[in-house]
This record gives structure tokens, sequence and C-alpha cells, in this order.
């Protein structure tokens, strides 16, 4: 006879140690309450994925209140412009002048992932990680449990709440009845060559994104000493048909002149491509379960929105769990899906849109090149297209009204 499952009790059950997982369970902590976080990899796995790394002020501002906001603030290198290159010509958005002072800030996810999971351990708080088969139970209902196998033996987590931030592939989203939940998503002819290298940004002020006929390229950093440049790639292409030259080659063509000559090469630490697709799963509530972050939603990583979204779903999350345990008020809970996915889709909007923008669509080819130029051409001189452009890419208000940007 199977050995009955060890059981334990928390508030809120956390599937995923991912950004959005260690920052819920965060802000939980310093609000008070109990959060017990669930795992499938180890910490150095979760460590080892590189991902993008520009945060909008309103993600720093969650980084402070959840109390490891240090290193961002003085590791993190701020931004006050980006730069659009197209037709062999680079064009700088003034980001802070067009959007009265805000700003955007370098940092690599897995700094925000590390300095989470370092906070998490330093407080003593409970993260399973290398946790098997884990699986979701009576969430429908207000009894929610979570089982999972670990050290031979299966263990079981009694709760109030189940945040999914388990991620696209994750086990939240794929528990949902089939008819409880509508999906969206649209999957782009291209995929993204990023690599990683110790050599210094070439604009360390600013990300570059590049329109050419060759393709898209964008120029970003770690650190000042590290840098993180991609260029669009077919689908289908393996990161061994790409040597480091033929790389810096390739990234040099899609830039305008001055640029190429002034990019630093060196060899790449890390070098991987990845699919693009914008998806998005509602509702993002589904009884006493709530999907936060990547579970819940996809964007082409174009405009840097991914953890940013992460961020926003989280703290309007943590607030709804505030809310009910603090002031007994069922509010938020019931209205998080709705305050959540309203945000989501402007930022999958803006990231469609730049990304629409910005590569090459086999299908489109020569006149969607000169379109993208026009287009292009006209943003870089009309105040309201760049002023629009710069309010999405600092990131729109986490309470925003009806207006375009408030
Ligand atoms: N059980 C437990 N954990 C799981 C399971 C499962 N069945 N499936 C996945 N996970 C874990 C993954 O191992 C990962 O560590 O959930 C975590 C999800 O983390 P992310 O995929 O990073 O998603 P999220 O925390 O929402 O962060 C979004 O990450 O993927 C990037 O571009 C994305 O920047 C964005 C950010
Ligand atoms: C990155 O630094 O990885 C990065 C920056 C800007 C983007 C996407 C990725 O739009």
């Amino acid at each position: 006879m199977s050995t009955p499952p060890q059981s334990q009790r928390t508030q809120v059950a956390i599937i995923g140690a991912g950004p959005a997982g260690l920052l819920l369970g965060q802000l939980l902590y310093t609000a008070g309450i109990d959060a017990v976080i669930i795992e499938r990899q180890s910490p150095e796995y979760v460590l080892g994925r590189i991902r993008a790394g520009i945060l909008e002020q309103i993600t720093v501002d969650l980084l402070q209140e959840a109390g490891v906001g240090q290193r961002v603030a003085h590791e993190g290198t701020v931004h006050h412009s980006i730069e659009l290159v197209f037709a062999n010509t680079r064009h700088p958005i003034d980001v802070t002048g067009l959007t009265q002072g805000k700003v955007v800030t370098a940092y690599g996810q897995t700094e925000v992932t590390r300095d989470l999971m370092e906070a998490r351990q330093a407080a003593g708080l409970l993260s399973v990680y290398e946790a098997a088969n884990v699986q979701l139970h009576g969430f429908e209902g207000d009894r929610p449990r979570v089982t999972y196998e670990k050290d031979g033996r299966t263990h079981a987590l009694d709760c109030d709440f189940i945040a999914g931030c388990d991620g696209f592939h994750g086990i939240c989203r794929a528990s949902v009845p089939p008819g409880a939940i509508r999906e969206y998503e649209k999957v782009y002819p291209f995929g993204w060559l990023g690599i990683l290298a110790d050599v210094p940004p070439v604009s360390p002020h600013a990300v570059v994104y590049a329109n050419s006929e060759r393709g898209f390229a964008l120029c970003s950093m770690r650190s000042l000493t590290r840098s993180r440049y991609y260029v669009q790639c077919p689908i289908d292409d393996k990161v061994s048909d790409w040597s480091d030259e033929r790389f810096w080659d390739e990234l040099r063509r899609r830039l305008d002149p001055d640029l190429a000559e002034r990019i630093a090469v060196g060899p790449s630490i890390e070098k991987s491509i990845a699919p693009l697709r914008s998806f998005v799963a509602e509702p993002m509530r589904f009884g006493s379960m709530f999907l936060a972050g990547d579970a819940a939603h996809i964007v082409p990583p174009t405009g840097a929105k991914g953890l940013n979204l992460a961020a926003s779903d989280v703290k309007y999350l943590s607030n709804a769990f505030i809310e009910h345990y603090h002031e007994k008020s069922e509010a938020g809970i019931d209205h998080y899906s709705q305050q959540a996915l309203a945000r989501v889709w402007r930022a999958e909007r803006f990231s469609w849109w730049l990304t629409s923008l910005m590569h090459r669509f086999p299908d489109t080819a020569g006149f969607g090149q000169k379109i993208q130029e026009a287009e292009l051409d006209y943003l870089v001189r009309s105040e309201s297209m760049s002023r629009s452009l710069a309010e999405n890419y600092v990131g729109l208000p986490l309470d925003f009204g009806m207006g375009a940007g408030t």
C-alpha cells in the first residue's frame, strides 16, 4: 500500500521559482502572509537561464518594496533613450524627455532572480526545489491542495490559494479544464539568435533596435563589461549554424556604418536561439488558483515586456491576497484577472507592434521593407508617435485609465 502523503499547510502555494514566483513570495512575506514555493528545477538550473534585462521603473520599485532593491540600485544602468537604426541611419528617441522624466534600467533577469532567491533564503522561507510530478487538486473549490514528489515520497501542501507562476510550459494552466480557458496565440515566422560576450557594450546608455533588409538586430548590455546582442534568424536555424565570427559579421551588416565599426567583439559565453510568440490565456483566475507571468502570457522579446508584465501581475495578485487576509475583502481577488489582463493586452499590443515594425517578414519582403522604413521615418519625425513609443517602452502606469498613456 502506498505511503499516504505527508501534509503541510500554508496560506499561498506558489508554483514556480522564476521571477514571478519569487517576487510574489517576497511581497507576501513583507505583508506577513505565509507562502511556500514549489519548483521543479534546481536553483542552479533556474539561475542558468539567460533572459532579457530591461526593467521598467515599476519593476525596480517593486524590487525595492520586496526588500531586494539594493543591488539593482547600485549595479543597474539607467537608460534615458533608445536608438532606432533603419535605412543605414541611427535615430535617438529621447525616452525620458518624452515621458516627463521616466527611465528604464538595464539589469539582467538572472540577477533579479538571484537577488530574490538570496533574500528568500536569508529570511528562512521554504522553497522546495527539484519537486517532481507537481499536481493541483481541488482548486475549483476553496480547499486546494498541491502534491509533489521529493526524496522518494509524495508530499501534500494544503493551502487557501495556489499562485500559478510556473511559466509557459507549467502545470497550472494545463490543469484548467479546456472549456474554462480561452487561449490567443500568434507565432512569428522567425527566431532570435542571442549572444552574451564579455565585451563593453557598443551603446552603454541606450538599447539599439535595428531594422535592415537582412533582418532585425538588437544591441543591449548586462553591465559596462558584458554585452547582449541579438539577430533575427530563420525559425529552423540551429546554434551550430552560427559561429561567433558569422554572428559578429551579420550583426555589423545590420547596423549603420558608424555603429558597426564600434562593435567590440569577443568569444561568446552564451549563444541560443529563441522562438517568438504572442500568447494570452483568459481568464487568469480559476476558483482559488491564479495565473501570473509567463504561465498566463508570452510576448515577443522586442519590447522587453516579459519580466515587467510578470512583475505587474504579481503586484496586482499580492495586493489581492493582502486585501483578503488583512481587510477580509474579496474585491482584489475578484478583480485580479480583469485588472491584470488590461495591462497584459496593452503590452501585448506594443510588443506585437514593435516586432511587426522592426523585423523582416518573408511574405512581405521588399514592399514590407519600404512600408516599415516609411513608418520608421514618420515615427522619428513625429513627436506624438515618438511619445507613444516612449510611454509604452518605460511602462504604462499600474492603474492606467482609459486614456492612451494614463
Ligand atoms: N512544477 C513546478 N515548477 C515548474 C513547473 C511545474 N510543473 N513547470 C515549470 N516550473 C518552473 C520553471 O522551472 C521555472 O523556474 O516555473 C518557473 C517559471 O519561471 P519563468 O518561466 O521564468 O516565468 P516567470 O516567473 O513568469 O517569469 C517571466 O521569465 O521566461 C521569462 O521572458 C520571460 O522575462 C519573463 C520571465
Ligand atoms: C536584453 O537586454 O536582453 C533585451 C533588451 C531589450 C529588448 C529585448 C532584450 O527589447
